[in-house]
């Protein structure tokens, strides 16, 4: 590793591991960690980060050439160097420059956007009371948060139903109580080759045919996918494939033709809303200088946590129900794009690199996995994600989502003393030898940092501009570490083992896989599960 800034930052993070826990409460410059852009701020003043940190953190930015990097992500050159693509998942959101491609991208956008019109008008040929969306990772995660954070906005007309998993069990319920007659199948695949969706798209084909008969159920089939002689070749019509753009990654993909689903049941309206929220967040990214741009200044935080002071997680904590896919959408979004360990350019990796991403929503997780972050011993970097329309109209439900955020980022931070805890319980009249027994079990270490992400509703609009927000910054760090963030070659190692083992699994063939595999391929032949 070559970059001369990282031993700076390095040092900044010891000095910081020096201050004495807790410091971040009584910082004098909280306003200068509370980052804004539009539809949302983000405070990250309770962080262990100080603007010497930070300063260290944009020379390394500079050396890596971040702002360049932005700028040719958004001129369309050449960011995903493994693959050779560029990646132009903000171009569907219908800001920034004119380039090449943008024209066929946008056409593309339109041919989806017209066949949902005509979807919701009754085009298709039947009445759709509902869609069943087929696909999985990047096919299925950003289509199903967008659902349930915006169904309300919705004339309820049409219902959303997703199907991910190859066990039979997600097709039959994702079915249960729907009619063949008024149901779209839309299958979203850029491949057209995961089996998990090639499974379920062939459920849901024969599903429709026993109902409907052949020439019935041709009708209510649609694909989105970069590969549509296979689309067709499972029953799709040509003009109802969508296609994908090779450079639009599956986890960037939710605003293209893979939100097709969400285009129908949300009505265009809603969906341009969400595009505009994007594309707002594009040009604050795009246009704001390092120093002041939030998604550069979180991709130096995310750094600085998980990197320079090896805090090995991230927590996610949705205090909007909402909002509650947000965690399992941002673990394919940060882990796949930047879980890696091949340096992308001659300057070298900083490592480790993406932190595991994980968490829920907030107050279930307090009555679950928080007892870890208040006392454990492994350190996490806590997200909450919040907004001010907390509560759907209950100012009061509100108040206690709000509140219970609030006072887990301040406990997290502030911490217990043995010594406090055994003064409250003396003064609830325990006796002195119990209440110094149990004081040291109540002692909470804190100096645990928080950030949040404040939304100013839950608008379409502050939809698409988080989304945004978190695609850029995932970028924004891969660059800091010195990844591609637009390649998966991990994933697919694991894919074409799969199919190995599966193919022994029928055979019999002894000499697939390892040791345990093949004690667990002759197990599974013994249940039944060869030809
Ligand atoms: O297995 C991972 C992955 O390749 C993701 O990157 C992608 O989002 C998902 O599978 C689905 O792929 P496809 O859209 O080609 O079915």
């Amino acid at each position: 590793m070559t970059l001369a800034g990282w031993g700076a930052v390095e040092a900044q993070a010891a000095r910081i591991r020096a201050l004495p826990p807790g410091w971040q409460a009584r910082r004098a410059d909280l306003t200068n960690f509370i980052w804004r852009a539009p539809h949302l701020e983000a405070d990250v003043s309770r962080q262990p980060i100080d603007a010497e940190a930070m300063g260290a953190l944009l020379e390394l930015a500079n050396e890596r050439g971040l702002a360049s990097r932005f700028k040719a992500l958004f001129s369309a050159e050449i960011v995903n160097a493994s693959e050779g693509r560029p990646a132009l998942h903000w171009a569907l959101r219908g800001g920034g420059e004119p380039f090449a491609r943008a024209n066929g991208l946008m056409d593309q956008a339109r041919k989806a956007m017209a066949f949902a019109r005509s979807a919701r008008a009754g085009g298709l040929g039947f009445t759709v009371r509902s869609i069943l969306h087929v696909g999985i990772g990047g096919s299925d995660l950003g289509p199903r948060l967008v659902w349930d954070a915006l169904r309300d906005y919705h004339d309820r007309s049409i219902d959303v139903r997703f199907c991910a998993n190859v066990d039979p069990d997600d097709f039959a319920e994702a079915t249960a109580g729907l009619d063949p007659a008024t149901t779209l199948v839309i299958v979203v695949s850029k491949s057209f080759l995961t089996p998990e969706t090639a499974a379920n798209a062939a459920l849901a084909r024969a599903w429709l045919i026993s109902h409907l008969g052949e020439a019935g159920a041709s009708h209510h089939l649609a694909a989105v996918s970069s590969a549509p002689k296979l689309a067709m070749a499972w029953g799709a019509a040509e003009e109802r494939i969508f296609p994908m753009d090779e450079a639009v990654g599956g986890r960037y993909s939710v605003w293209s033709s893979v939100g097709l689903s969400l285009m129908i049941a949300l009505g265009e309206a809603v969906w341009e809303r969400f595009l505009s929220g994007g594309a707002e967040m594009d040009a604050h990214v795009r246009d704001a200088p390092l120093s002041e741009n939030i998604a550069a200044r979180l991709a130096m935080m995310d750094v600085f946590l998980h990197t320079a002071l090896q805090i090995p997680s991230r927590t996610v904590l949705a205090y909007v129900h909402r909002l509650r896919r947000l965690p399992d959408f941002l673990q394919q979004l940060e882990m796949e794009s930047n879980g890696k360990s091949a340096a992308d350019d001659a300057l070298g990796l900083v490592g480790p690199t993406a932190p595991v991403v994980w968490g829920s929503v907030g107050t279930l997780g307090q009555h679950s996995f928080h007892q870890l972050l208040h006392q454990g011993m492994r350190e996490s970097a806590i997200e909450f994600v919040a907004a001010l329309d907390a509560g759907a109209g209950d100012r009061g439900r509100g108040r206690a989502l709000l509140s219970n955020a609030f006072a887990q980022a301040e406990a997290l931070l502030a911490g217990r003393s043995s010594g406090i805890a055994e003064a409250r319980l003396l003064a609830s009249g325990m006796d002195a030898a119990r209440a110094s027994r149990q004081a040291p079990h109540m002692h909470m270490p804190g100096g645990r940092g928080s950030s949040l992400i404040l939304l100013d509703q839950t608008s379409p609009e502050a939809l698409g501009a988080l989304l945004a927000l978190y695609e850029h910054r995932t970028f924004a760090a891969g660059v800091l570490w010195g990844i591609n963030p637009f390649d998966q070659w991990g994933v697919e190692h694991g894919k074409v083992l799969a199919s190995e083992l599966e193919t022994a699994i029928r055979t019999g063939v002894e000499d697939a896989g390892d040791a345990a595999s093949r004690r667990l391929v002759g197990l599974v032949r013994r249940h039944g599960f060869g030809d």
